[in-house]
């Protein structure tokens, strides 16, 4: 082991270079990301979670490894492995405490929360604790407002916080405790696995817990309830904008007009109404596992459209 080829904190490793083994491992991996692409460099942001899966950040032997594979310089791996934030530069903790301080989470009770966390580890935004534990970070708005104000632990959920109900959470990590998101998988994954998830390779934990919510689902409900219904678009009757807010044709949805409400022009009727009498209802759940891949063998689809960008 050499001064530039040793384990770091958050259980990571730091190497100029991969040994024959690791190299061909990741090729092996490498090989079934890029056939999923027509071009081989579409599968850069896949790759960068890859070898962050291997170093726990994404290393200089990484940014090697992906320029070999894709046949870039590493100047171009580099580039886009700067512009995301879920790229690490630097070795990361075993796991991402991310504390949304956007406004309404801010509002709600985010900021008290990066104060109490600030407080008890010592560390500031994009700062890892000396025990390899835990990177803190301040983070935009992650489209959970209906739970402000949340906690992202490695990018799970942990909803309606507070500074005590905060602290208790960070408190079990550095315990070494497993911690279980407000929604999600029964236990947060370390940011290693988590990195090889995003790189398309399924932990088969995607469809444990809860999804969507009764927060989430509660305009929904609402609209059921009073058989309220998108309106109608004049743009195209016929066509799929001029049907329902599921996207299905005008035709499709006509006929589910609630009673004592006249048909919509061009007989548009949002999905609030299905299902129709007879037919089993889908849950929200239900209809996203049937989006998901169900083979945990194979990468996923499309992990490269996770990334969040750099602050500005
Ligand atoms: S403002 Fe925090 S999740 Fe939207």
């Amino acid at each position: 082991m050499t001064a530039v080829d040793q384990t770091v904190p958050g259980g990571g490793r730091s190497r100029a270079a991969y040994d024959e083994g690791t190299r061909a491992r990741l090729a092996a991996d490498a090989a079934r990301v890029v056939a999923r692409y027509p071009d081989p460099r579409s599968a850069l942001l896949p790759l960068l979670h890859l070898v962050q899966s291997e170093d726990g950040y994404v290393s200089p032997a990484g940014i090697a490894f992906c320029a070999a594979t894709l046949d870039l310089s590493a100047a171009q791996v580099s580039a886009v492995a700067t512009f995301y934030t879920q790229y690490k530069r630097r070795p990361n903790g075993e796991y991402t405490v991310g504390v949304c301080t956007n406004t309404l989470c801010a509002i709600m009770g985010g900021d008290a929360i990066w104060e109490e966390l600030t407080d008890r580890l010592g560390v500031g935004h994009d700062e890892t604790t000396a025990d390899g534990r835990i990177t803190l970070e301040r983070i935009e708005c992650n489209a959970a407002c209906d739970y402000a104000p949340v906690l992202m632990i490695n990018w799970e959920f942990f909803d309606n916080q507070t500074p005590d109900s905060a602290a208790e959470v960070v408190g079990r990590l550095i315990a070494g405790e497993p911690v279980a998101p407000t929604r999600g998988p029964a236990q947060v994954p370390t940011f290693r696995e988590m990195s090889r998830v995003l790189a398309g390779f399924p932990d088969g934990r995607a469809d444990e817990g809860v999804g969507a919510g009764g927060p989430t689902l509660r305009g929904l409900a609402l609209a059921r309830e009073n058989g309220w219904t998108a309106p109608p678009f004049d743009g195209d009757p016929g066509g799929p904008a001029g049907g329902d807010a599921s996207g299905e044709p005008a035709s499709a949805a006509a006929g589910s007009t609630p009673a004592g409400s006249a048909p919509e022009p061009g007989g548009t009727q949002s999905s609030v109404d299905r299902p129709a009498a007879g037919a089993p209802e889908r849950t929200a759940d239900q209809e996203r596992a049937e989006h998901r891949a169900d083979d945990t063998s194979e990468p996923a689809g499309d992990p490269g459209t996770t990334e969040t960008t750099k602050e500005s």
